[in-house]
């Protein structure tokens, strides 16, 4: 069994049952470049507080810089039998620079530390993230290129309402992703970093050289490119609440849940653009997937498991939650779950981000279709001969009512209301013209009459 940081005051080795289900490699290993970032801090912090000589300070950088330029190239090998990414990473170090590790610890625990790693990686991923985000809201943009013009039918409760710019539509999505760039980039700013919490109560290092020495890293902005974009304020540790908030994760699960919901809601639209019944769009056959038995299939499946993952990613978010609510201060061992479900978000909105940013780029709508399912669609300006006779001093409701009538005698009678003859028309109201109507009933005039729009 790997070395421990820990069991002086223990007379029997740990149950393998125990150290199985304790540790955490198999997931922490992905905070190993944050760890040693934080190990190199924390290295300058024990020399500027005296409890390391320069020399020692230099090896330990040393081998710090080995074990990263080791990670780097993919050379490390993580030790699975070891309980968690701090342990490994001192062990590694170990190999380098021998007995100089045991001084590594000092003043330190991984209460803290864990913390340390996890807010620098995910002010990491944020950025990550929100660059995808960007990315995703290019390609609509290219996208509403392409799509200039074409007038589609918009809908509420998912029934025919008002003629609407396709472009209008897939801008929405644009505004969604707008406001989740800066909702991930407003969670990171807040994300402060901090050292010198210790277990819960402290240490005997004094709060400015914790500051001091982890604004000097960010000034330095070297190995972390969020440092770089994503303000990073740091504050003194308060200690026992440091050591025991969760609320950056959170808050961050909260974040990418919404715009897991963003990209689900978009996936559906597409999902129910693409059947044979609406048939507004089509998708590239290099983002669809066959049926083993039906050979005419032609499936949505990217888009139905970026609706599908909505449900992991609100899981991770109740799960995170769930563990905070009854944990007494302060650090309890069940924070190291906050780990999977993080690292589980992240990864799935990458996928998705870039996965619908490559789909969206491939769309083919089908104007002529579009364009015919409107034509024999009268209803759709039921609104529009709506506002025509307010023009002409009737009051709203009863312009509803009139409208609401002739749709009605247009369904039963199955005449087209563009056919009624003023003759027909006046047993509605005295104001229906046929010639004026007719000319209203057209898509661009009925789209651009609504100016109230910013397009
Ligand atoms: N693996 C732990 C976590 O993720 C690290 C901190 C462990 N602290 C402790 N006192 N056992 O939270």
């Amino acid at each position: 069994m790997a070395k421990k940081l820990w069991g002086g005051r223990f007379k029997k080795k740990t149950n393998p049952l125990v150290e199985d289900f304790t540790k955490s490699i198999d997931y922490d290993y992905k905070l190993a470049k944050a760890d040693i970032i934080g190990s190199q801090i924390h290295v300058s912090i024990l020399e500027k507080s005296g409890f390391l000589t320069h020399e020692e300070k230099e090896k330990l950088m040393k081998g710090l810089d080995i074990v990263y330029n080791e990670l780097k190239s993919g050379e490390f090998v993580f030790d699975r039998e070891c309980e968690d990414i701090h342990t490994n990473i001192q062990n590694a170090l170990e190999e380098h620079i021998g007995d100089l590790v045991l001084k590594l610890h000092t003043a330190r625990s991984r209460n803290d530390q864990v913390l340390f790693d996890l807010k620098l990686f995910s002010k990491n991923e944020l950025l990550a993230i929100t660059s995808l985000c960007a990315d995703l809201k290019k390609a609509l943009n290219t996208a509403c290129v392409k799509a200039k013009g074409i007038i589609i039918p918009g809908y509420t409760h998912l029934q025919r309402a008002q003629l609407i710019y396709l472009t209008d539509h897939l801008k929405s999505y644009v505004e969604m992703l707008d406001r989740d760039y800066n909702r991930l980039i407003e969670i990171g700013t807040r994300i402060k970093l901090s050292l010198g919490a210790g277990a819960l109560a402290g240490t005997p290092i004094k709060a400015d050289i914790y500051s001091k020495l982890i604004q000097e890293f960010i000034k330095e902005q070297k190995k972390f490119a969020a440092i770089l974009n994503i303000k990073s304020d740091v504050t003194t540790p308060k200690a026992l609440d440091t050591v025991s908030d969760r609320d950056f994760v959170i808050e961050i699960l909260s974040a990418l849940a919404i715009v897991g919901m963003h990209l689900s809601r978009f996936a559906e639209d597409l999902i129910i653009w693409s059947t044979k019944e609406f048939n507004f769009v089509q998708l590239d056959d290099a983002f669809a997937t066959g049926s083993s038995l039906m050979p005419q299939k032609k499936n949505p499946d990217v888009l139905e498991l970026v609706r599908g993952y909505t449900g992991i990613l609100y899981g991770n978010l109740v799960s995170a939650l769930t563990m905070m609510k009854g944990l007494p201060l302060t650090y309890n061992r069940d924070m190291q779950l906050d780990k999977p479900p993080l690292f589980s978000s992240f990864e799935i909105i990458a996928k998705e981000l870039k996965v619908m940013a490559a789909l969206v780029a491939t769309l083919e709508w089908n104007t002529g279709v579009i364009q015919k399912s409107i034509e024999e669609d009268e209803g759709i300006y039921a609104t529009d001969l709506a506002y025509y006779l307010i023009g002409k001093g009737i009051p709203f409701s009863r312009a509803h009512e009139i409208i609401g009538r002739l749709m009605s005698y247009s369904l039963e009678s199955q005449k087209k209301i563009r056919q009624m003859k003023d003759e027909e028309l006046k047993t509605f109201s005295e104001a229906l013209k046929h010639t004026e109507i007719v000319k209203l009933m057209d898509p661009v005039i009925s789209v651009k009459s609504r100016v109230s729009v910013e397009r």
